[in-house]
């Protein structure tokens, strides 16, 4: 197995009797996703996505990122939420945060847009983009979010001032629904290449999709080993067994937690290009479980970083939360720590050892430390960070947040709470159709 639960400092708080003794919920969880007969039973595309996704398809992908090596020195890659997180959480974590600045290996630079409405950010990467060869790679699924389309205004008026407009329908591709929405129309007026998010795929889910898999292979990454990884944890997750079910245990203890009263679930690393895989993560589980006044509030950190700004309140504040570590065995390069003559710093102790001893060391004094203080510490141990492991940790967490959703009695599948905002800003900007709505809220500010 590509992964390893290790309860070692969570075993003071559930023990084996209680995980035992949510077996009949689990069980009704896996029935429930696997017959597909709990809610949002339409939006279980994701479960079988890694064997099911067509071969023609993934050339088609690879093609078109080829392509865009080819004639691009920028990817604009435009999409927010589900359309936006799974890229960037694989890219940053196998090909580095700073890949945009390693330019040495004539890499492509990708640069992501939509996914704010901040003018100040959109205004820089036009800038960039004005003296660079781009494409886009535009994502939505429903074609019609507001900051997406907004971003997408500016690069198609750009790229066309640039190029032409000829030039630029072969530099837009467009990663949608299969038939309907304001981007679908306009990819078929101008003939775009498109992409398809299956409709029984929801944004978070969405990752191993054309969605992810553009602008990765992109990126100069395997997707086809990304998708091995995911495929081999379909079946190393696939059968109701909670001693081996590793997805299944990690469900059912953090469900144990949260009647614990542990509201808040931290996702940690001490690794920093997995920020963003931390970003993901959040928006997978708090828009799956944040229902009906339930759920765990997902949190996240990077130590040793945070361990110098959140790491008080972890250790000494309100019991509130439980962390899920994430523990990468090999470190993908080695770095040395020199001997000094004079020993400036006093760091001659640590003469010649990796400084990935020293993290794993950090590591080892935290889980300590944190559980003995009363924070309960789940440890998710892969090998290395690569695309199969990636792949599987994906679809590891994809299948233990549907399984914790049912455990909850939620849908994990919709996500009803994202429109009040919108709605509220349609209104303020005075869209046709939300003149009620207007009207109220002016009599409110
Ligand atoms: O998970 C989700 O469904 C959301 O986060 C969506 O992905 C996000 O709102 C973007 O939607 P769309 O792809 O329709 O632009």
């Amino acid at each position: 197995m590509a992964l390893n639960l290790d309860e070692s400092y969570v075993k003071q708080f559930v023990c084996d009797e209680e995980i035992s003794n949510s077996t009949h919920l689990i069980k009704a969880a896996h029935e429930a996703l696997h017959n597909k007969t709990g809610p949002g039973a339409d939006f279980l595309g994701w479960l079988n996505l890694p064997s099911e996704l067509k071969s023609t398809e993934i050339d088609r992908i690879e093609a078109a990122a080829e392509k865009i090596k080819s004639n691009s020195e920028v990817l604009v890659v435009i999409g927010i939420g589900g359309s936006y997180l799974g890229p960037r959480a694989v890219i940053e974590a196998l090909k580095s945060s700073m890949h945009n600045i390693f330019q040495a290996d004539g890499g492509l630079q990708i640069f992501y847009v939509g996914n704010s409405i901040s003018s100040t950010h959109l205004n820089n990467v036009l800038k960039i983009c004005a003296n660079k060869s781009f494409s886009i790679n535009v994502i939505s699924k429903s074609g019609t979010t507001t900051e997406p389309a907004l971003a997408f205004r500016f690069f198609k008026n750009l790229l066309e001032k640039k190029v032409g407009k000829e030039e630029a329908k072969s530099r837009i591709f467009c990663t949608t629904d299969s038939s309907k929405g304001k981007l679908k129309e306009l990819a078929d007026e101008n003939g775009y290449e498109q992409f398809v998010i299956p409709d029984d795929v929801g944004g978070r889910f969405s990752v191993l999709t054309a969605v992810g898999l553009l602008p990765i292979a992109a990126a100069g990454l395997n997707i086809r080993q990304l998708l091995d990884g995911a495929k081999q944890a379909s079946f190393d997750f696939n059968e109701f067994d909670l001693k081996t079910n590793y997805c299944y245990r990690y469900a059912a203890i953090r469900n144990i937690l949260l009647k614990k009263n542990k509201k808040s679930e931290m996702l940690v690393s001490f690794e920093p290009e997995l920020l963003m895989f931390n970003e993901w993560f959040k928006q997978l589980f708090g828009e799956s479980e944040g229902k009906n006044d339930a759920g765990i509030l997902p949190t996240s950190a990077i130590f040793s970083t945070d361990l110098h700004s959140l790491g008080q309140y972890i250790q000494d504040g309100s019991k509130i939360l439980f962390e899920t570590f994430i523990k990468i065995k090999k470190s993908s390069c080695e770095l040395f720590i020199e001997q000094d003559e004079t020993n400036f710093d006093g760091l001659n102790y640590l003469s010649n050892q990796n400084v990935s001893c020293v993290n794993e060391m950090a590591f080892k004094g935290t889980v300590l430390a944190h559980s003995t203080g009363g924070v309960p510490c789940i440890v998710l141990e892969i090998e290395e960070l690569n695309e199969f492991n990636l792949g599987y940790l994906i679809y590891f967490f994809e299948k233990a947040c549907a399984i914790s959703g049912y455990m909850l009695g939620v849908n994990p599948f919709n996500q009803p709470g994202v429109e009040a905002y919108k709605n509220n800003m349609f209104a303020l900007l005075k869209k046709p159709g939300y003149e009620e709505l207007t009207k109220k809220l002016i009599e409110k500010i």
